[in-house]
């Protein structure tokens, strides 16, 4: 199997899973627990159908919106994620590149492999920087002004990650950062030789952001230290008021799943937030992100801007969540599994099939433009 085979999510997981030793490969496929959250958030989908009209002149489709201040050549923009170099060797800069070659937003993770710096040099379209809150208030302000000087437009605060996820398949594996693996998890890397070819022959693996935070020489500080030790589990409404004034722009927080806590974001004077239930690797048993999405539409979407990620697979999975009013969709494994796969090539391949997918999907729904999207468009069936 090659990259020219690869026409869906589905077989960039395939080829993703040919090309990562296992370990790897089921950090990115994994969820928390029972995974039941996880197999959830894309069945949700399946719970309306779409109900297209006909007739419109649909000759030229405009898949543009503007979120958080962005104006975005798509819906959809590739959510923030950890660890990039570890799937490719180019990492941030392959997606990142190929986010900007789509006119979409991409996100660094404080867990990236890439710095921000280097990323906001390197691409003319918006960025994200992902924070967590640190039990340091000096080190958050730090943070968050070298974000400011590297020119980041959109801060997003990770609020469904008080304390890691159970990974059970990380667990059986011993993946963790820096390599721990038990001797089943190193066997899978000996029968993956060009990944390791890869690792070795290729700049040195560094986290950017946290380089003072987690000794990656010595392992004296592994990222699960990192976050039990530094970041802030007793982190409330009143900290989170305080950096969203220190930022002083566009400022959203990822992982909200409650009209309540929509309704307090506003108040904070958040700009946004992003219905996540992290790809299901947090809270398992938690309601899936399409669920939860018309409430808080309706409880803050003339407000502030709701985003939506977890699940999508399909250019259908993104008309329906902005049907119901979310303004723009992450993606997060729809572009991991593509850079796996084969890195920029990879990914821009499947931005590619997904813009592709979106303006077949536009046109035979007898839309133009992503705001003529409605809840007139979808039925649900219970
Ligand atoms: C391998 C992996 C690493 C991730 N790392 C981060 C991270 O560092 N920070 C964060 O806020 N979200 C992280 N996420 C969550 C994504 O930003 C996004 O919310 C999620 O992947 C969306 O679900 P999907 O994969 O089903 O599209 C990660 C997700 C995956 C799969």
């Amino acid at each position: 199997m090659r990259l020219k085979d690869c026409h869906n999510f589905q077989d960039f997981r395939t080829l993703a899973k040919k090309r990562l030793p296992s370990p790897i490969f089921n950090y990115i496929d994994g969820g928390a627990d029972d995974e039941t959250t996880y197999r959830r958030n894309t069945a949700a989908f399946e719970t309306c159908d779409l109900v297209p009209s006909v007739l419109t002149g649909v000759k030229d489709v405009d898949l543009s919106v503007t979120v958080m201040g962005q104006k975005l050549a798509l819906p959809i923009y590739c959510s923030p994620t950890a660890l990039q170099r570890l799937f490719h060797h180019d990492g941030e800069r392959a997606v990142a590149g190929a986010a900007e070659k789509y006119g979409t937003m991409f996100g660094v993770s404080s867990l990236g492999t890439v710095s921000m710096e280097e990323i906001a040099k390197q691409t003319t379209t918006p960025q994200v920087y992902q924070f967590y809150f640190h039990k340091d208030r000096e080190l958050n302000r730090a943070m968050m002004q070298r974000a400011k000087d590297s020119g980041v437009q959109v801060m997003m605060l990770t609020v469904d990650s008080i304390t890691g996820g159970n990974r059970e398949r990380d667990l059986r594996t011993g993946f963790a950062i820096p390599f721990k693996l038990n001797l089943k998890g190193m066997l899978q890397f000996v029968l993956k030789p060009m990944w390791g070819i890869n690792y070795v022959t290729h700049e040195k693996f560094r986290l950017p952001q946290l380089k003072e935070h987690i000794d990656m020489g010595s392992g004296a500080t592994s990222i699960g230290d990192y976050f039990t030790n530094m970041l802030d589990p007793s982190m409330n409404w009143d900290d989170v008021a305080e950096m969203v004034k220190f930022w002083d722009g566009e400022f959203c927080l990822k992982g909200i799943m409650s009209r309540e806590d929509a309704r307090k974001a506003v108040e904070i004077g958040c700009t946004g937030v992003i219905i996540s239930n992290h790809g299901g690797r947090q809270l398992d048993g938690s309601r899936s992100s399409f669920d939860q999405l018309a409430e808080i539409v309706d409880e803050v979407g003339d407000e502030i801007d709701v985003i939506f990620d977890s699940g999508v697979q399909r250019g259908t999975h993104v008309l329906k969540a902005l049907s119901l009013g979310a303004k723009a969709v992450g993606i997060g494994r729809m572009y991991l599994y593509p850079l796996a796969a084969a890195g920029q090539p990879g990914v821009e391949r499947a931005l590619g099939l997904m813009k592709a997918e979106l303006e077949r999907d536009m046109k035979l729904m007898g839309k133009t433009s992503i705001d003529q999207l409605t809840r007139e468009n979808l039925r649900f069936r219970f």
